[in-house]
């Protein structure tokens, strides 16, 4: 078991975000030094280490320590050795893309459209593409804490107890118009496993019980017992503030990053300005969470 004996997190923003020095993740932490990598999580919704060399087994163990690994529900694009590990890639071999190509590009928590979201997610920089020595591809995140506590009060009061409607069939049609890589259609049989869910609007993280705004452009369809007419406009409205700029933190990455957030306090969205035959490989893993209340 490794400790850390000078571990230090540094925030990035006033928001969100911060970089943890001082850690190898390729070693098994010992309890404490984990206690301390898992409260920056909580804490700060984006923690980062720079410079690690991690294994797919080494990124498997670490998330673990987060909660259950899942398998992303696309097999097709996961490590056949290891199938908890999605590939996120723009590479083609043979035509076809090694991983999931159109991953993040529009802002978004992970799988909302689920009953039972994950925990958060660990990505791991394989391949960055750069230009001129300038690093392309990066990731922003925005805090859905901080926008929830900038709110007005009197929109709190109107948000409070409502639900919106999660699709991921929505999802997935709004990835289609708007990014710049295609995806295998969905499948009526993953139409069918994957019904719309039904999810706070403001949910509360279950650790710090901070309030966050839970809702996506794109995803949500609707309000539950608003009409559209009056839900849509508000969903958008809600959606724009989480991602406005005085919430973000951009990462620019460098290969050996591991970086993980967390899918209650946080949005994310992958910046698409690299194009083919620049590469840019990340594997990701996720852990599990609980219903959103
Ligand atoms: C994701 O949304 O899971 C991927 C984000 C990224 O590739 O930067």
């Amino acid at each position: 078991m490794a400790r850390a004996a000078s571990m230090d997190v540094r925030p990035c923003t006033a928001v969100l975000g911060a970089e943890i020095l001082g850690v190898d993740v390729a070693h098994d932490l010992d309890a404490d030094t984990f206690a301390a990598v898992e409260r920056a999580y909580d804490d700060f919704g984006v923690i980062f280490f720079r410079d690690q060399t991690v294994s797919p087994e080494r990124q498997i163990a670490f998330s673990r320590r987060f909660g259950t690994v899942d398998c992303f529900p696309l097999a097709q694009y996961c490590l056949a050795e290891h199938p908890e590990i999605l590939l996120i890639s723009n590479v083609k071999e043979q035509d076809r893309n090694i991983g999931l190509a159109d991953a993040g590009q529009t802002w978004h928590t992970d799988m909302s459209w689920s009953a039972v979201p994950p925990r958060g997610s660990a990505l791991y920089a394989v391949e960055i593409p750069a230009k001129d020595g300038v690093a392309l591809g990066a990731t922003l995140f925005a805090s859905a804490a901080a926008a929830y506590d900038a709110l007005p009060e009197d929109m709190k009061r109107r948000i409070d107890g409502l639900k919106a409607v999660h699709s991921y069939q929505a999802k997935h049609a709004y990835r289609a118009k708007v990014s710049v890589s295609e995806r295998d259609a969905m499948t009526n049989e993953q139409k069918n496993a994957h019904p719309d869910v039904v999810h706070p609007i403001v949910r509360t993280h279950p650790i710090t019980g901070r309030k966050c705004l839970y809702v996506m452009t794109g995803e949500c369809t609707g309000i539950v017992g608003m009409n559209d007419k009056e839900a849509l406009p508000l969903l958008d409205e809600l959606a724009a503030h989480v991602v406005e700029p005085a919430f973000q933190y951009k990462h620019v990455w460098r290969t050996g990053d591991l970086l993980m957030w967390d899918n209650c306090t946080v949005q994310h969205f992958a910046v698409r300005d690299y194009a083919w035959p620049m590469r840019r490989l990340m594997h990701r893993t996720q852990f599990a969470g609980s219903v959103p209340f």
